[in-house]
């Protein structure tokens, strides 16, 4: 508290002011020791007392309005507020910390609104964006094949082909929108033992084709641990070692090779998995795991990407309450890895 703000400061120093002033004048006309001596007490005594109600009436009717609002403003409640306590010395001290913290929480509270509304904006045209392609796409292909391309055997099937293709990733594209939803809204997760190497075995299998393709094989590191039990949502860390597995081979080198390995850290199995591809540059990192983020959106979307497959891994993993993070260096390749508890 400062005293040098208080109504009892300010009272007694202009008591102290008055009284000296008059004591001076009674000195001079009466030179009279005893009569200066009453008068400095007498003038101190009395300004005192009547500084002292007028400003203490003054300040408290006026500030404890302010306070008021204010507590009422802060707590948006219009039945309590705040009362200013009738002791407070320094009642402008009390009003002027009061409306410090208020500016403090507004300022907060409109950032945060300003992060919404541009995330809310950036989001949507971002959904809007990646559902135009599909949708064009497949409106061309149909209104070609209707103006007579159905009757030319040489392209209608391609043509029609090309139509389901672009429907099945609209599809996906609202799948995946779907489980981000579904993720952020704190949907709980299913948690049971299973055994994390079968599992990561099964997602191999299910990627088998699309690696072959590109001559890509898959390897484990020797030395795993003994037990690989771990506390998950099985079918949600299936969908995260399919985007993890499906992004190495979309992204790693052909003829290449993806390695996995699983490490025991404790109370946690961490899982990497590692592809010999371009790799990623560092400034991309910190952002890779936001929705719709994409190194090179021109090569990931030829690679049919739109670039929510590491923002669900992200929602996923954090749902588990575990951690996800990527290492890479360019030309040599990148690593993924997430922890589970273990089993
Ligand atoms: N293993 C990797 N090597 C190099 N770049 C990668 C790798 N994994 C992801 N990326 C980069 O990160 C971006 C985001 O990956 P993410 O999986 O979220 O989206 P996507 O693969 O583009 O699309 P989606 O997974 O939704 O089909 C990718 O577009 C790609 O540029
Ligand atoms: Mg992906």
């Amino acid at each position: 508290m400062n005293r040098s703000r208080s109504p009892k400061f300010v009272a007694f120093a202009a008591s102290l002011i008055a009284a000296v002033i008059s004591s001076v004048a009674v000195a001079i006309l009466t030179k009279n020791f005893i009569a200066t001596g009453i008068n400095l007490l007498l003038v101190f005594g009395v300004c005192y007392f009547i500084f002292i109600v007028l400003l203490k009436k003054f300040i408290y009717d006026k500030i404890k309005l302010i306070y008021r609002n204010i507590y009422r403003f802060k707590t948006r409640s219009t039945e309590t507020y705040g009362a200013l306590d009738k002791k407070e010395s320094d009642p402008i001290g009390a009003v002027s910390k009061e409306v410090l913290g208020w500016m403090k929480e507004n300022r907060k509270e409109v950032n945060d609104l300003k992060k919404q509304e541009n995330y809310r904006r950036e989001f949507l045209g971002n959904v809007s964006h990646e559902l135009k392609t599909p949708i064009q796409n497949i409106q061309g292909y149909i209104h070609t094949l209707l103006d007579g391309a159905l009757n030319d055997k040489k392209v209608n099937e391609r043509f029609l082909s090309k139509a389901a293709a672009s429907a099945d990733r609209l599809v996906e594209l609202v799948e995946n929108l779907t489980t981000i939803g579904t993720l952020e809204e704190g949907q709980s997760i299913d948690i049971q033992e299973f055994d994390l190497l079968k599992l990561t075995k099964d997602v191999v299998e299910m990627v088998e084709n699309i690696a072959n393709e590109k001559s890509i094989s898959v390897v484990y590191k020797k030395q795993n641990p003994k037990t690989l039990q771990v506390h998950g949502d099985r079918a949600k860390i299936r969908q995260v070692l399919l985007n993890l597995l499906v992004n190495a081979v979309k992204y790693g080198k052909k003829e290449g090779e993806i390695t996995i390995g699983f490490y025991d850290m404790d109370k946690v199995i961490l899982t990497e998995i590692s592809d010999d591809g371009n790799g990623i540059e560092e400034e991309h990192l910190p952002r890779l795991f936001e929705r719709f983020y994409r190194t090179d959106s021109g090569r990931s979307r030829d690679l049919g990407g739109s670039g929510l497959g590491l923002s669900i891994v992200k929602h996923i993993i954090e749902a588990h309450q575990q951690t996800v993070n990527v290492r890479s260096t360019i030309g040599v390749g990148s690593t993924f890895g997430f922890t589970l508890k273990k089993g």
